[in-house]
Formats: C-alpha cells, sequence, structure tokens
C-alpha cells in the first residue's frame, strides 16, 4: 500500500519541515509553510545505476557533434541563449503575467519547426486558444505538437512517441502536477518534482526543455528557488506594460554568457526583433535641452545608448526630495554629494528628479559620469555640447575610474552619428591611443568630474 507522508513546505525556500509553524525555521518567512502530502508508492524507490568515470579526452566526438546548436534565426532569442539552444538541456523563462512568454515561445517552436521537430505543451491554454494565437501570429502552418495537459507522466509518455524530438516548451511549469503528490498544482513539491521529470527526460532523450515560470509579486519566480539551480539557464522576460518594448535577460547561463539581452517589440502580430535598440531608445532625444545626456553603455556584450534626463525644481520641503527613476537611488546622492564636495556644485534647497528615458532599468556603475553630465547640465541650466556620450564610473574622491568595453561603447556612439565621447582615462593609455586614433569620434579622456565642469 502507498503510505501517505504529510510535510509542511515553505513556499518560498521550499525547506520541509515535519510540524506546522509560524515562521519558517529555514528562511524566516511569515505564514509561508503549506501541508503537503507525498504518497510514497511502494517499489518506486530508484534503484542506483552504476557510476563510472572517463578520461576527458575520451568523451568523443559523437557526443560534441550532438552538442550542436539548435539556432531558430530569431537572432534576439539566440544570442541570450549563448548562440543557440544546447540539446539535451533546460531552459527556464521567467516573467510577469501578460509580457509575452508564451507569444515569444510559441514564435520559437514555429521558427524551429522548420528545421526540427518541436512540441508545445499548455497547461493554461486550451488547443482552440492556441490556434487562435498561432492566427494571429501567422505561424498556424508550422508542423509543431501542440497538446493542452497538466499531467506530467502522460505527456512525457506522449514526448516519447514523438521521434527525433528536439524541443518541448511546457507553458507553464507551475500548471504542472505528477501523479505521486497529492498537493496542488504550483506548489513547491508538485513545482520542484514536475520539473525534475522534464529535466530527466531532457538529459536522457537529448531534447531541449523550455519550462516557462511565472513570477511573484516580489519578482522572484513562484515556487522555490531550488529550480533556478536545477536549471541550466535562466531567462528573464521583461519590460514595462506601458511600452512596446520586450527585454530578455539572461541571469544564469552554462552554455553562454549572462547579462546577454535580448530586444522585442510587441506588435499587433506578435514579438517582431529590435536589432538596433540604441536607435529605439534615443528616438525622442532633442538634443538642445538642458539636464539630458546620453550614456554608452553595455548589456552582456551589446552596447546601447540610452538617454539620461535629470530636473532641478526648487524645494519647499525641509530635506528636499531625490528621486531616481530606472537608477538607484543611493547612487544619485552619492554622485551629488561628489558635485557639491569635489566640484563646488551645491543642490541644497532644490528638488533633484532623475530618469532614464524609455523606462529602461540601467545597473551599471559606468553610467555615474552620464548622470552627472545630466545633473551639471540641469544645475547650471545648459546643455551638454551637442552629440556628446559619456560613460565611466565616479569614485568618491571625484576620479572618474575607467570601465571595461570601451570600444564596444565608442563604436556604437560613431555608428550613430555621435561626435564627443568623454569618459575614464583608460589604464593602458598606450594601447588605446593606437585603437582609438583614427575614429572620428572626438575622445575626451577624463580623470576627474571636475575636468567636465
Ligand atoms: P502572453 O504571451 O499571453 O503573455 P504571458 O504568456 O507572458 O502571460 O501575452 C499576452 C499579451 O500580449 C496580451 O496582453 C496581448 C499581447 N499581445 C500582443 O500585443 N500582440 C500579439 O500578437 C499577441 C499574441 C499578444
Ligand atoms: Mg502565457
Amino acid at each position: 500500500m502507498a503510505k501517505l507522508n504529510h510535510l509542511f513546505v515553505c513556499q518560498d525556500c521550499g525547506t520541509s519541515h515535519s510540524k506546522w509553524s509560524g515562521r519558517c525555521d529555514d528562511c524566516g518567512a511569515w505564514n509561508r509553510l503549506v501541508e503537503e502530502t507525498v504518497r510514497s508508492k511502494p517499489g518506486s524507490k530508484k534503484i542506483q545505476t552504476e557510476a563510472f568515470f572517463s578520461p576527458l579526452s575520451a568523451i568523443d566526438e559523437d557526443i560534441l557533434r550532438q552538442q550542436k546548436r539548435l539556432v531558430s534565426g530569431i537572432e534576439e532569442f539566440d544570442r541570450v541563449c549563448g548562440g543557440g539552444l544546447v540539446p539535451g538541456s533546460v531552459i527556464l523563462v521567467g516573467g510577469d503575467p501578460g509580457i509575452g512568454k508564451s507569444t515569444l515561445l510559441l514564435q520559437l517552436v514555429a521558427a524551429l519547426s522548420a528545421v526540427a521537430n518541436c512540441a508545445y505543451v499548455s497547461g493554461e491554454e486550451a488547443l482552440s486558444q492556441l490556434r487562435l494565437r498561432a492566427d494571429r501570429l501567422q505561424v498556424n502552418k508550422a508542423a509543431v505538437h501542440m497538446a493542452a495537459s497538466t499531467h506530467v507522466g502522460h505527456i512525457i509518455n506522449a514526448l516519447e512517441q514523438l521521434p527525433n524530438l528536439a524541443l518541448v516548451i511546457v507553458d507553464s511549469i507551475q500548471t504542472m502536477a505528477v501523479e505521486s503528490l497529492e498537493s496542488a498544482a504550483g506548489t513547491v513539491s508538485q513545482v520542484r518534482a514536475s520539473a525534475q521529470e522534464f529535466i530527466t527526460s531532457a538529459k536522457k532523450k537529448g531534447h531541449v526543455v523550455i519550462l516557462v515560470g511565472h513570477v511573484t509579486k516580489e519578482g522572484v519566480l513562484a515556487g522555490p528557488r531550488v529550480l533556478e539551480h536545477m536549471v541550466d539557464a535562466v531567462l528573464y522576460f521583461e519590460g514595462e506594460r506601458n511600452y512596446d518594448y520586450r527585454i530578455l535577460r539572461s541571469i544564469k547561463n552554462r552554455f553562454g554568457a549572462t547579462d546577454e539581452i535580448g530586444v522585442f517589440s510587441m506588435e499587433n502580430q506578435g514579438l517582431t526583433e529590435v536589432k538596433n535598440p540604441s536607435a529605439l531608445f534615443l528616438a525622442n532625444h532633442q538634443q538642445e535641452v538642458s539636464g539630458t545626456a546620453i550614456f554608452a553603455g553595455v548589456e552582456g556584450t551589446r552596447p546601447l545608448l540610452l538617454e539620461i534626463q535629470a530636473l532641478v525644481a526648487p524645494s519647499y520641503l525641509a530635506s528636499p526630495r531625490r528621486t531616481a527613476v530606472g537608477w538607484d537611488n543611493n547612487r544619485l546622492s552619492m554622485i551629488l554629494a561628489v558635485l557639491e564636495s569635489r566640484c563646488g556644485i551645491s543642490s541644497a534647497n532644490r528638488d533633484i528628479y532623475l530618469n532614464v528615458a524609455g523606462g529602461l532599468k540601467i545597473n551599471e556603475p559606468a553610467a555615474d559620469l552620464a548622470v552627472a553630465a545630466a545633473l551639471i547640465s540641469a544645475l547650471k541650466n545648459r546643455p551638454v555640447p551637442v552629440g556628446s556620450v559619456y560613460f565611466g564610473e565616479i569614485g568618491l574622491a571625484g576620479e572618474v575610474r575607467s570601465v571595461n568595453h570601451t570600444e564596444i561603447r565608442l563604436k556604437e556612439a560613431e555608428k550613430l552619428g555621435f561626435s564627443n565621447a568623454f569618459f575614464a582615462v583608460p589604464r593602458t593609455p598606450k594601447k588605446n591611443k593606437q585603437t582609438f586614433g583614427d575614429a572620428s569620434i572626438q575622445v575626451h579622456p577624463l580623470r576627474y568630474v571636475l575636468e567636465m565642469v
């Protein structure tokens, strides 16, 4: 007879407890323990198979050939995955509800179905709804195997019937349930067990599995963090609801660089790739206005020019407002302090607002110099020199520190028609003279922020 085990599992960290309590002993979260019943089937214990070692060099070319990546042709997606999908890998795609995960992945399978055998399993939508979506995306002719099911055992059995399967999309992992667990779909044990089943099938059969995961209000993947450890890559699909663009960002990738981004725009007929995001974000840039400066940023390996806007207004508050949208508030305060103490530019009795135009968030310290330029320009009410870009980290001594990818940033600025670049003196000046010597963009290496004032 199957034995029932009652466990109380923290829905945040996934730790199981034998007794209920108000607070999880492990992560300290309150009211997150949920009773989950596990039915252990007699004889269902896995039998350990033998382990053996082989020399690294003996792992032969057959295996390497199998590792040939699946390239979808959707470049923005392929790049984020590190140049295509690695056979046998498992990828988790997270994102807010309605951001476009299902749309993206349906377009992906449709594109890949031309070269490989693909399946799409939805636990959220009926087949008729999927068909409507495919009509809208104009991919209804694609040879994709579609299924609407939430039963992991059935799905895996059905997948094994498909010959030469290359890719399976599971939308979403929170709707999937395995039979051996009594708890509801979406609970930690179900999410973990379902994911484990799909991962095992991927490793055994060598197909790619893409799991869709929902994101909670706090912005983390619902279910335990263990899910992120179990998979090979974690991608987040994000964007502001009021803007059309969407960004696919890699958070973890065992087969490629992290922090790589892919930019899409959500149109009536699905997502289209944005090949030149800088142009998108600079579309409304006005040059002769004080308080704006262009930051030459780099996301992953790709340059991205963004407009930083600062506004200064007289303050009627005892402690003036310092508001940053799309940037770190503490860093804004730090830069204001540097400007005040090292450059003699006071912002007392003034409210300061900083905004990254387009609704994007930046967390590169290299944006410091552009923020400083925007702030100085706003405080002095004078526009920055026409056609300038800025990048560099600012230290507390008022020095400008060099950042990486100087060449990529300069090239992108040059490509978009900028004529001046202000940045930190690179650490190896000799080498850089050679590299930037013949560029048409005029370079102004800075040692101190004061030089810019
Ligand atoms: P969806 O892919 O269902 O989001 P998720 O799977 O992440 O929950 O996307 C839903 C949103 O995208 C919905 O608000 C409508 C919009 N949308 C478009 O603007 N154009 C389209 O072609 C499609 C299919 C959806
Ligand atoms: Mg969806």
